[in-house]
Parts: structure tokens; sequence; C-alpha cells
């Protein structure tokens, strides 16, 4: 089995790096002969996505279609098309998943989609472009906001997962959100980031 874990903190060693660590621990705790590669995407050379709408518009009928930019994403793309489960990390930034974990989800959007489904009356929706099946979890931290407030400031994991259904064919098998860490620590959430990667298996 491939893991493949996307840490979107630009902070290393921090909340979510850590929780990101723990995640991986509770995969390998359950098979400890899976291959895990850990992205940090704030080491890679990700440029924004350009809307030349290349990647969409491709007729290939291959996995992953082509970006007219290159850069890490050339590397990253084959990584995500050889997992078999991801791990995604985030940090909430205004609410939201922060704007290095927002340009990978964009570069990755059409790139492993295209553009033939159809939800109500909108045509041409994100459909994936292979039936390899992938599961997935999601961690994201925040600053202040307490879990029980979770859902006016964590539009970052419902974003993840919508994305990564339409996309890469991925199955969200479970999400956590580490709340208020900046007064309660990250340690209380190791056991659950430890569960959660295991979920994985
Ligand atoms: C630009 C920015 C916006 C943030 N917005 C929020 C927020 O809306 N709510 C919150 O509780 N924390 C917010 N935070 C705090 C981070 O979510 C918090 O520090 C998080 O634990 C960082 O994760 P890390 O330790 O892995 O870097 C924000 C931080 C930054 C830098």
């Amino acid at each position: 089995m491939n893991v493949l874990a996307i840490m979107g903190s630009p902070r290393k060693g921090e909340a979510t790096d850590l929780l990101v660590d723990k995640a991986i621990e509770g995969v390998r705790s359950k098979a400890s002969d899976c291959n895990v590669k850990k992205l940090n995407l704030i080491d890679y050379d990700i440029q924004h996505c350009r809307n030349c709408l290349i990647c969409r518009d491709s007729r290939t009928t291959e996995p992953v279609s082509k970006c007219s930019i290159r850069d890490d994403m050339d590397q990253i793309c084959i990584d995500v098309l050889d997992s078999d489960a991801l791990i995604f990390g985030t940090p909430v930034h205004m609410g939201y998943a922060t704007g290095l974990m927002m340009s990978f989800l964009e570069r990755i959007c059409w790139v492993f989609a295209k553009p033939e489904k159809n939800i109500l009356s909108i045509r041409g929706c994100p459909l994936p472009r292979s039936d390899r099946k992938r599961k997935s979890v999601t961690i994201v931290t925040s600053g202040i906001v307490p879990p029980m407030y979770r859902k006016l400031c964590n539009q970052a994991a419902p974003l993840i997962k919508g994305v990564i259904k339409d996309s890469l064919n991925a199955r969200t098998v479970g999400d956590m959100y580490a709340g208020d860490i900046e007064h309660k620590g990250v340690e209380c959430y190791f056991g659950k980031a430890f569960k959660l990667g295991s979920k994985l298996v």
C-alpha cells in the first residue's frame, strides 16, 4: 500500500505537521510494510494555477492530463497517481485551508478529472479520469476556535473532501479538527490522529 501525506502548513514541526506524523504512525501500526511518502508543500515549487484549462480540455485517456506549467507538480502528480491512501493536513487560515493547500488542490483539480459529470443542470463538472479507488483522511488544526465551534471555522475539511472525491476518486474515511491549539496545545490530539491514520488500512 502506498500512502501519501500532504502537509499544507508553512510551519514544519508545529501542530499540523506533528498530527500528520501521528497519523502516519497510526497507518504503520497496522501496515508496517506500507510505503509512506510525506510532502511538506512548503518545500516544493508549486506555482499558481493559471486557468489555461489545457489540463481540463485534454482528450487524453491517461489517468492524468498534462498541466502547462513545469514545476514540482510534475513529480507530485506521479506520487498522487501511485497512492492508495492519502493523509491531508492543513491549518485553517481565516477559516479555510492554507494558500499552500489551495494552490495544490487547484493544480490537481482538472489534471486528475475530466469535465464529464452533470450535476442538476450544471454540465461539465469534474469526474475522475481514473477508476482507481483511494482512501483518505483529513486533519485540520486551528489556533483559537474550539472544537464545539468547528462548523464556524472549518471550511477546509469539506473542501478537501469534495475535491479529492471529484478528482482523485478518493473516499474520506475520517477527519479530525484539532481546535484551539493555542490554549489546549497539540498533544491532547495525538491519540485521535493516530487512530485516524489507522483507519486508512
Ligand atoms: C493567516 C492566518 C489565519 C488564521 N486564521 C485562523 C482562524 O480563522 N481561526 C483560528 O482558530 N485560527 C486561525 N489561525 C491560526 C492557525 O490556524 C493556527 O496557528 C494553527 O495551529 C497553525 O497550524 P501549524 O501550527 O501547523 O502551523 C490563523 C493563522 C494564520 C497565519
